[in-house]
């Protein structure tokens, strides 16, 4: 295997963090270009400390066209893992302008970088919400439909812009990766999952409510076509994830790629809690309450491909990542 120089935007932030720690793991050298809006500089100086190496590190918001060109000039960078973007769901139906300035012009400013520079390792970071309401498992074969928000569209048009920026320069390799559910953190407890504000996703949420930051969990709908009723998701531990990263960056070849980073096993809210309950002894009260508008009921992966042409499977289950986000909570 080669070594390469790897550049990670939003490297500072959840997913991008676990990535560095598995890019440096596996020998490579990090990057990071990040300008901290949802995320902290001492990310970076635990990454040293889980790993011990360093990365360099750029506070620069990437879709500063002169800012990024100076990076790629500075450094020899062989491969892009693009993290960087706004991401909240609800936020994005209210500031659509925001979202598809920030995560569509980024794209664009790396994607033109590439080339300038021959950069031919593009790795980037979709979402499963591309699939919209889809037939489960999730295929990646299956034909997009609309997501009901901003984000979600501008994780589709992000995918559409790299595929057709490899069709018009074929040396550019491309990894469009659909991440399931991401929780957890990492072992050591030292980086994890920091929303700002109340939380919107699942799993922080119920560790907040467990170390009674929050008085009690709202479940969203128990009247699903679900095993419970309550809605079914593919929760993929983030060290998986990151790991899957590595995989694809390793194994790129040209052309454009398209995997689903899951486990694909389906796990509704309230088998999620009762895990959490068991594995951390611990009670999180909740209640029932309306659908959130714009769920699907249930939404999880076929992992074939990931694992015929990356060798790649999530390896950690939802006691780990239970047991590591709580335990991230309570660092
Ligand atoms: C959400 C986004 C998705 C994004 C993903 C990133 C929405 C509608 N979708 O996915 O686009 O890619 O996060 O991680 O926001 N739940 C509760 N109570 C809560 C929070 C969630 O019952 O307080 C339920 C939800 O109804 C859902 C499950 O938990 O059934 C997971 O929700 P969440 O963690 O927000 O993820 P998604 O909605 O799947």
């Amino acid at each position: 295997m080669t070594f390469m120089n790897i550049l990670v935007t939003g490297g500072a932030g959840f997913i991008g963090s676990h990535t560095c720690v598995a890019l440096l793991e596996a020998g490579h050298q990090v990057i990071v270009a990040d300008n901290l809006s949802n995320s902290k500089a001492e990310t970076i100086d635990k990454i040293k400390q889980i790993t011990g190496y360093g990365v360099t590190f750029y506070r620069v918001d990437v879709t500063e066209e002169e800012t990024v060109d100076n990076i790629f000039a500075n450094h020899s960078i062989d491969g892009i893992i693009h993290f960087a973007g706004y991401k909240a769901v609800g936020e994005s139906v209210e500031k659509p302008l925001a979202y598809y300035y920030n995560n569509i012009v980024s794209t664009m400013v790396l994607a033109k970088a590439s080339k300038k520079y021959c950069v031919n390792r593009f790795v980037f970071s979709s979402s499963a919400t591309v699939y919209g309401e889809n037939e489960v498992p999730f295929v990646e074969t299956l034909e997009l439909l609309p997501t009901t928000n901003p984000y979600g569209e501008t994780k589709a048009m992000s995918e559409r812009i790299l595929t057709d920026v490899s069709r018009a320069n074929p040396e550019l390799s491309v990894s469009l990766l659909r991440y399931f559910n991401p929780v957890g953190a990492h072992e050591s407890g030292l980086i994890g999952e920091e929303p700002n504000g109340i939380p919107n996703n699942l799993m922080p949420y119920v560790t907040q409510v467990a170390k009674r930051k929050l008085d009690k969990l709202r479940v969203y709908g128990n009247d699903y076509p679900t095993v419970d009723g309550t809605g079914v998701r593919d929760y993929i531990h983030v060290m998986d994830l990151a790991e899957g990263h590595v995989a694809a960056l390793n194994n790129l070849t040209e052309g454009v790629h398209i995997y689903n980073l899951g486990t694909g096993q389906g796990t509704s809210v309230l088998q999620l809690v009762v895990a959490f309950e068991q594995v951390n002894n611990i009670e999180v009260p909740y209640e029932i309450v309306d659908r959130r508008p714009g769920d699907i009921a249930e939404c999880y992966a076929d992992v074939s491909k990931a694992k015929r042409e990356l060798n790649w499977t999530a390896k950690r289950g939802i006691a780990e990542m239970c047991r590591d986000a709580w335990r991230f909570e309570n660092g």
